[in-house]
């Protein structure tokens, strides 16, 4: 499947608690154009969720039904390498060497760290602090050119950037040097109950998120306890500054209606906040639904998806393994006797 002329896009999600609609705006339906262009692998990070307690019964559910998402969302395995983290075992060891090159100052600044820390508080584990690191070794272990993530992740990417030049400074050029694609729409969608905060899977009040799982009611009872802004008016449906949570509703609206923001401004000129959240309601189902009906057939097909990640991992085997037995050269380990 590899075509070396190609370039190579990396990403993924980790298995973790419900897909949001962030993860879908802000990710997932950014692939889907790869696929034509690209030597993409998209992958189910499942080694990144042991960093906040799980139940495992409940991440081995999540993680098939996140591959299941992923094909169900327009990732088509006959063009992408669609693969699970722990199915690869180069990325953890790729991950160690990386941590020789990485500076705990440097991963104990970065945002998601505080933030996590600070949200588990009892359990701030050394692979909390470490995540950025496994994250890179996921990008630098596919030789990956391209990154295509959402606003929270680029600091991430960053990271992965500067491990990359810092290693080839050291041991001569090793790494492809990554960059970070973030879509201009949908890059940051934001709580629907607080418009400063990014619609998060592990916000604990359920009204501020959007899951791919919902149904219809629950989303539309959901839209229509969004927050908006305290003025109302003929104007009061329009995108800007001063309208944080109405213009993170019209983002939302925007990318699932297939529309820009200056036609959804004038469809909803001299209406009122409750016609057009119903509005954002409708255009949200309209892109869930099909997603969970394709999604709970290939559940449904055990057989497809083993298929599907055996391939998968193949695939990623072969091109991980030549990336890591280049670095384990470089550093000076000796190559295993066989
Ligand atoms: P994760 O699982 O938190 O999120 C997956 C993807 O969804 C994007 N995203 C959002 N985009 C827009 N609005 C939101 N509210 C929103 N919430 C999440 C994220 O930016 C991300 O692109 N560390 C990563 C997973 C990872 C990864 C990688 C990504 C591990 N290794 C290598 C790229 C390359 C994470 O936890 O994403």
């Amino acid at each position: 499947m590899a075509d070396e002329a190609k370039k190579r896009v990396f990403s993924g999600i980790q298995p973790t608690g419900k897909i949001t609609l962030g993860n879908y705006l802000g990710a997932i339906r950014n692939w889907l154009p790869l696929q034509q262009q690209y030597d993409c692998l998209f992958c189910v990070v499942d080694l990144h969720s042991l960093t906040v307690a799980q139940v495992p019964a409940e991440l081995r559910k999540n993680t098939l039904d996140l591959v299941a998402l992923y094909i169900a969302c327009g990732i088509d395995p006959a063009k992408s390498n669609l693969f699970i983290q722990s199915h690869v075992h180069e990325h953890t060891e790729l991950a160690w060497i990386l941590d020789t090159v990485a500076y705990v100052g440097e991963l104990n600044r970065m945002t998601q760290f505080k933030d996590k820390s600070r949200r588990h508080a009892d359990n701030i584990n050394m692979g909390l602090m470490n995540y950025p690191v496994l994250m890179a070794s996921d990008i630098l272990l596919y030789q990956t050119d391209l990154v295509p993530v959402g606003k929270d992740q680029v600091q991430h990417v960053e990271l992965t950037r500067d491990l990359a030049e810092r290693f080839n400074a050291r041991y001569s050029d090793t790494f492809v040097v990554p960059q970070c694609l973030v879509s201009k729409a949908g890059s940051s969608i934001k709580s629907l109950q607080d418009p400063s905060a990014k619609m998060s899977k592990s916000d604990p009040n359920e009204n501020a998120v959007i899951t791919l799982s919902d149904d219809a009611d629950a989303i539309r009872r959901k839209l229509r306890r969004a927050v908006t802004d305290s003025d109302s008016g003929p104007n009061c449906v329009r995108h800007g500054e001063d309208k944080a949570a109405v213009s993170n509703l019209l983002n939302i609206y925007t990318l699932c209606a297939g529309v820009s923001i200056d036609e959804a401004e004038r469809k909803f000129e001299g209406k009122g906040y409750g016609v057009f959240k119903d509005a954002v309601a409708d255009a949200v189902i309209s892109v869930v639904q099909p997603i969970q009906a394709e999604q709970k057939r290939l559940l449904a097909d055990k057989a497809y998806l083993e298929c599907v990640l055996r391939q998968g991992a193949e695939n990623a085997t072969h091109i991980a393994q030549k990336t890591l037995s280049k670095v384990y050269r470089k550093v000076g380990l000796i190559p295993k006797i066989r």
